[in-house]
């Protein structure tokens, strides 16, 4: 077929034609709002690097919370942020928790939403860094236990999904292992399987305060160079029992979103980061983009590349823009 018996530009002529030959429409299903949490009363305060996205302590988490199910977000994410922390992150597993406690508000006042909880020690320990500090290098089999007792811990407090991010060899299998014994076999596990040391969590660690005190992340998380690596650590985390794969973050990784989903069958759950969140909003405060467009554009390349869940702090202006 050649020009010019065939002409693409012919079924690109009208919206309507368009409309109908769209092969990739987002929905607001399919988002997953991550929300922070921290201790202390009635705060409410702004992200610097992340304009729009706040701190809340957990008597104002409720209002933000509702107001994303209000505008049909079927599903948050947690983050907590202590008022103290030490060497082994004891307030992540602390039953009385920020996130413990803000689960329990949350899941008494709007129990429809889906709660999700991340799973791992850095906002908690005074080093910053995902695991249990030794001799200066970062333990992964002592921090198995941590992290299965803060997914626990979640569980317990009313989590519906628990979501591992700290890439320790092994933490998908030690969670299931301890959920299951105390009853909560039917509590998904969504794990960060390729989670890459990334320069685009800049804004995140402000916001959790967890920059590391002494070196990088680069002894668990990802080298951003290797995609093959990716399908190890996913395959890996499927076995030990994963029932939903993440890779983080999306828009530089699409093609290993895309590899993911030519390779297995579980839900793909792809992580539009800080650092992404906060280049666009830089430059649309700069008028240099079309901030409602580009986010448009950027949350439907990551769902064409082959994710099905998106977790984005602009869940809820797309939730808007959707529902115009
Ligand atoms: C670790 C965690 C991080 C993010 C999510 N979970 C930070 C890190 O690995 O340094 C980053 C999310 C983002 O940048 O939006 N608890």
């Amino acid at each position: 077929m050649y020009y010019p018996i065939y002409r693409p530009r012919r079924l690109r002529r009208t919206e309507g034609f368009r409309r109908m030959i769209r092969e990739t429409i987002l929905h607001i299903e399919e988002l997953i709002y991550p929300i922070f949490v921290t201790y202390g009363r009635d705060k409410r305060e702004e992200i610097s690097a992340m304009p729009g996205c706040y701190r809340f302590s957990i008597d104002n988490i409720t209002k933000e919370v509702r107001e994303a199910a209000e505008l049909g977000i079927p599903a948050i994410i947690l983050f907590g942020i202590p008022d103290k922390k030490d060497e082994i992150g004891s307030e992540a597993y602390n039953p009385k928790g920020v996130v413990q406690e803000a689960i329990r508000a949350i899941k008494t006042e709007i129990p429809k939403i889906v709660v999700i909880t991340d799973v791992c020690i850095d906002e908690y320990t005074s080093h910053g860094h995902c695991g249990v500090v030794r001799d200066g290098e970062i333990d992964n089999d002592a921090t198995l236990e941590l992290l299965a007792q803060m997914a626990l811990s979640h569980a317990q407090a009313g989590a519906d999904i628990v979501a591992p991010s700290d890439m320790m060899d092994g933490r998908v299998k030690a969670i299931r292992k301890v959920l299951d014994e105390h009853g909560f076999q039917h509590t998904p596990i969504m794990s960060y399987a390729a989670k890459y040391a990334s320069s685009f969590y800049g804004p995140f660690r402000e916001a959790a305060d967890s920059i590391p005190k002494f070196g990088d992340r680069k002894s668990y998380q990802m080298d951003i160079a290797n995609s093959r690596e990716a399908m190890r650590e996913i395959r890996l985390d499927i076995e030990e029992g994963a029932d939903i794969i993440m890779v983080k973050p999306a828009l530089p990784y699409l093609d290993i979103i895309w590899q993911a989903r030519q390779k297995f069958d579980l839900p793909i759950a792809a992580y539009n980061v800080s650092g992404e969140y906060a280049m666009i909003k830089a430059a649309a405060s700069q008028g240099w983009l079309d901030e409602e467009r580009v986010i448009l554009e950027s949350l439907t390349c990551i769902k064409r590349a082959g994710a099905d869940l998106i977790l984005t702090y602009f869940a809820k202006d797309v939730a808007r823009l959707l529902r115009k």
